[in-house]
């Protein structure tokens, strides 16, 4: 355990600085007392009065505020068929770990247990093992960042990282800056910590610098203050766009002349498919950029293994709150991506991934560019796992899926990536996993569809505008 919890046991929440006594035998109070009336039941369901045993979810009464806000996907459902073999899924954002040398893996696997089992299979620091936080060090140092093994915390994939960082910062009602649109799994810990979610445009040159000034003044006018800028600047999840370089630039500027806490979240960065790798935000402005990494997509999700980069201070905040969430993150799964690291040539497996995807991404941009029909247009990822398509007017994507299923391909559809409703013209398409061959056969699929849509706005007029809906991540839509 990291020897600083104890001491850190002494902080208290930021603007509590009465002095508190240290509770006595005593002291106990005798009832619970009331919860203060800010806490609220705002959004709760009225207590049913149906009987306890007759109701569906026995709890209802019973849920913090929050639960209320989560919501199983409406479209989970369809991705159940989706994941038929029959149907071509241009949804899943899974990372194709077929070209993982497996028995490399279990190799070391077989060698550490037993030459390391006593250590592999024991709780450890609630930081991270430190011989893996140095080789974190090492991998970030290809994006320009160079950081202490200190100031590194190991999480439970770079999602727990999310949450992490957010159940730091924010209170409910607090405002988190996020593109437009945004990766689901984060905007569902947003959302489970009652945030609110303000999106902020981005083109073909990813977060739109003029509209971050507008989305702060807007906040700025009403009185209030971000809390931090959700950013995925590289090959972003969803919409497959990147961050130019003069951008980078600006948006950190802007961010230090409003002073807010960027959050970089970068599990794609080292996925492109030209030589170099972005620099790193975090590169540029270490004080104001806590960064987010992942080996999800560079070795393997199983693992779940991520960390999280953050000024000395919040890292300190964050291992406390890793040891409450989980004691320390999985010491076998570190150890093992700390010996694939030491052992396998890992930056080679790097190339072979991008090379996968690259042929994956160009067999997608070639078909669409084949089969799409007019009005239709798309974002061409430089990297990563995703592009971003915008249907011709007028078409709804999630009011199109049943019918895509019934055609046998799936995607996302773009609500899903809002916190606020928009989208529904939009559709995210993984070409991760499928072959190149199943790539063009889905594509081909759904260019039927869309053109069938099309056809039947024609002879029937405008469908109803879909609505707002709030999907919770799973592996399908990660
Ligand atoms: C942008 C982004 N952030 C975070 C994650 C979570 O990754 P991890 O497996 O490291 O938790 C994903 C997963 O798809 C992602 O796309």
């Amino acid at each position: 355990m990291d020897p600083d919890r104890e001491s850190s046991l002494e902080h208290r929440g930021a603007g509590d600085a009465t002095p508190q006594p240290p509770p006595r035998a005593g002291d106990r109070p005798a009832a619970v007392p009331p919860r203060p009336s800010s806490g609220g039941t705002a959004g709760r369901p009225p207590a049913a009065r149906v009987p306890r045993e007759t109701r569906l979810d026995s709890y209802v009464d019973r849920y913090a505020t929050r639960t209320h806000g989560m919501a199983a996907s409406e479209i989970r459902a369809l991705f159940s068929v989706a994941s038929r073999p029959e149907v071509v899924s241009l949804a899943g954002g899974m990372p194709n770990i077929s070209g993982l040398p497996l028995d490399v893996v279990g190799d070391l696997v077989h060698t550490l247990v037993l030459g390391h089992g006593g250590h592999a299979m024991q709780y450890s620091s609630g930081q991270g093992e430190p011989r893996l936080r140095e080789q974190i060090c090492e991998v970030m140092r290809l994006e320009g960042v160079e950081a202490h093994p200190d100031d590194v915390v190991v999480t439970v994939g770079s999602q727990q990282a999310v949450d992490l960082v957010t159940r730091l910062f924010c209170d409910p009602g607090d405002v988190v800056l996020c593109e437009a649109p945004s990766y689901v799994g984060a905007l569902g810990v947003f959302r489970a910590y009652e945030c609110e979610v303000v999106h902020v445009e981005m083109d073909d040159d990813g977060l739109r610098p003029d509209a971050l000034r507008q989305a702060l003044q807007a906040i700025a006018d009403a009185g209030r203050r971000a809390k931090f800028l959700y950013t995925i600047p590289n090959y972003h999840n969803p919409a497959g766009v990147s961050l130019s370089t003069p951008r980078r630039a600006e948006v950190l500027e802007i961010c230090r002349e409003a002073d807010l806490l960027v959050l970089e979240d970068n599990p794609y960065g080292l996925l492109g498919f030209t030589d170099e790798p972005f620099r790193a935000l975090r590169a540029d402005d270490p004080e104001r950029v806590l960064y987010l990494g992942s080996f999800s997509k560079t070795f393997a999700p199983g693992l779940r293994v991520g960390w999280a980069v953050a000024p000395h201070a919040v890292r300190e905040k964050l291992v406390l709150a890793q040891e409450s969430a989980t004691l320390c993150p999985p010491t076998f799964s570190q150890a093992v991506v700390s010996a694939y690291l030491a052992g396998h040539d890992w930056r080679g497996q790097i190339k072979a991934f991008r090379e996968m995807y690259r042929e994956r991404r160009d067999a997608m941009l070639e078909s669409l560019e084949d089969l799409m029909p007019p009005g239709t247009t798309w974002t061409v990822p430089q990297g990563g796992f995703y592009v971003w398509l915008t249907l011709p007017e007028g078409l709804d994507a999630k009011a199109m899926l049943p019918r895509a299923v019934t055609e046998r391909v799936a995607f996302v559809p773009g609500t899903a990536f809002y916190a606020d409703g928009f989208g529904s013209q939009c559709m995210r398409l993984s070409y991760c996993h499928p072959t190149p061959e199943r790539i063009r056969e889905g594509v081909r699929r759904l260019a039927a569809v869309i053109e069938q849509e099309m056809q039947l706005r024609e002879t029937f007029g405008a469908g109803r505008a879909s609505l707002p809906t709030y999907d919770t991540p799973n592996p399908d839509l990660t």
